[in-house]
């Protein structure tokens, strides 16, 4: 495999190409391979420093020096409704936000607020981990509906949902952008989930923390309680900043409830629970939505150059497959023509993968490429390497 990034310059102006130690820092992602010399690249976390204007706003928060409880500022509410705004054609009202320290409790508080005992909360998989936990914690079922795929790409199985439906059905969970696949699921697609769900009373909770993520230029971010009144009333979308200006351990995330009445019933379940955001979570954000565009956009087309890569790379690997990213930092690699354990065989070689089973997918691994090239190009190359002596 040759390297074509050494004269690569940095996206814009804005340099994710440094690599800086995580080491000591207790990061979760790191911790988990600390003293081996394997890559990790698993959880979703990007090892790019937060954007200027978010730093200098901690900075100024450190320097006066006082942490008590904080309600969310002013400004970052005006800045939330003007960005779903701006971005992403929805328009909002102050009053739907409800702050959350972290979009599982979010998922979690969704599972509680609705529905009755041992009602069932139907999603797509393979999907993110804690949304197939989060129904039984709230001693409710999953009813999971496997996404298709169609050869290019994975899509939501219309049928397969209307003839799982059953009247113990009461919520259905969407990933969107879709972990692990990279999806950004269409206008169309959107309509057609809500018609079924509209159809039959389902409430929808919609997990959008990818949505400043979309990488292709051809594609944009839909949110599905945009598509109208009648969904917005049935309807939970989670938000954060925290993948996207990658600030996931300064917790804070936000809920948009138009409906009164399911507000109510959200913010009930998650009383006296669920935390409030702390004075640097909400700071961070006021200053990752409201000044950090110029880092946003050379980010993406930083992750874009990676995700090509990683395609690329990925195709000319014997055992393996995966299909287009079009939103997130993170490869869904179907690792089943391997003759072992994909994680462990990775692993081995010195790249820390996510599990495909934790998704729902056993013999699929997921891939994070939210680090700097020369990271990427280590670990691809040692995944390369392995493939090819298997
Ligand atoms: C789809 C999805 N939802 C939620 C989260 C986590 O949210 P938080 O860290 O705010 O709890 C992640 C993190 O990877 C995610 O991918």
């Amino acid at each position: 495999m040759k390297r074509a990034d050494g004269a690569a310059p940095p996206a814009g102006s804005v340099d994710f190409d440094t690599v800086i130690s995580r080491k000591g820092t207790s990061s979760l992602k790191w911790d988990k391979y600390r003293g081996t010399d394997v890559i990790p690249m698993w959880v979703a976390d990007m090892d790019f420093p937060a954007p200027p204007a978010v730093r200098e706003e901690l900075k100024k928060r450190v320097e006066h020096g006082i942490f008590g409880y904080t309600v969310a500022p002013e400004d970052l509410i005006e800045t939330v409704v003007a960005t779903v705004d701006t971005e992403y054609s929805w328009r909002i009202e102050p009053e739907w936000i409800v702050w959350l320290p972290g979009l599982v409790s979010g998922l979690n508080v969704f599972c509680r607020a609705f529905g009755s005992p041992g009602c069932d909360v139907m999603s797509p998989i393979p999907v993110y981990p804690p949304i197939l936990s989060a129904p039984k914690y709230s001693g409710k079922s999953l009813q999971e509906v496997p996404l298709l795929h169609d050869g290019l790409r994975y899509t939501l199985d219309f049928d397969g949902i209307s003839r799982a439906v059953t009247d113990r059905t009461k919520m259905f969970i969407l990933c969107n952008p879709h972990n692990p696949t990279g999806r950004a699921f269409t206008e169309t697609e959107l309509q057609q989930l809500c018609e079924i769900c509209l159809r039959h009373d389902i409430i929808l909770c919609s997990d959008e923390i990818h949505c400043g993520l979309v990488l292709d230029q051809d594609k944009k971010h839909i949110c599905a309680a945009g598509l109208g009144p009648e969904i917005a009333r049935r309807s939970v979308t989670l938000m954060s900043p925290s993948k996207t200006y990658n600030l996931p351990g300064l917790g804070c995330s936000f809920a948009v409830i138009p409906d009164a009445g399911l507000r109510k019933d959200f913010v009930r379940a998650k009383a006296g629970i669920v935390p409030e955001v702390t004075v640097m979570g909400y700071y961070g954000a006021l200053a990752a939505y409201g000044r950090s565009s110029r880092w946003h956009a050379a980010l993406i087309e930083y992750l874009r150059d990676n995700r090509d890569l990683v395609e690329r790379q990925v195709a000319s690997m014997e055992g393996l497959n995966m299909s287009h990213v079009e939103a997130t930092y993170l490869a869904w690699i179907d690792a089943r023509g391997l003759s072992s354990d994909p994680s462990s065989f990775f692993e081995k070689a010195g790249v820390g993968l996510s599990e495909g089973r934790y998704f729902g997918s056993e013999g699929f691994v997921r891939l994070n490429f939210g680090c700097p090239r020369s990271l990427l190009w280590e670990a691809l190359e040692r995944m390369e390497d392995a493939c090819a002596r298997q």
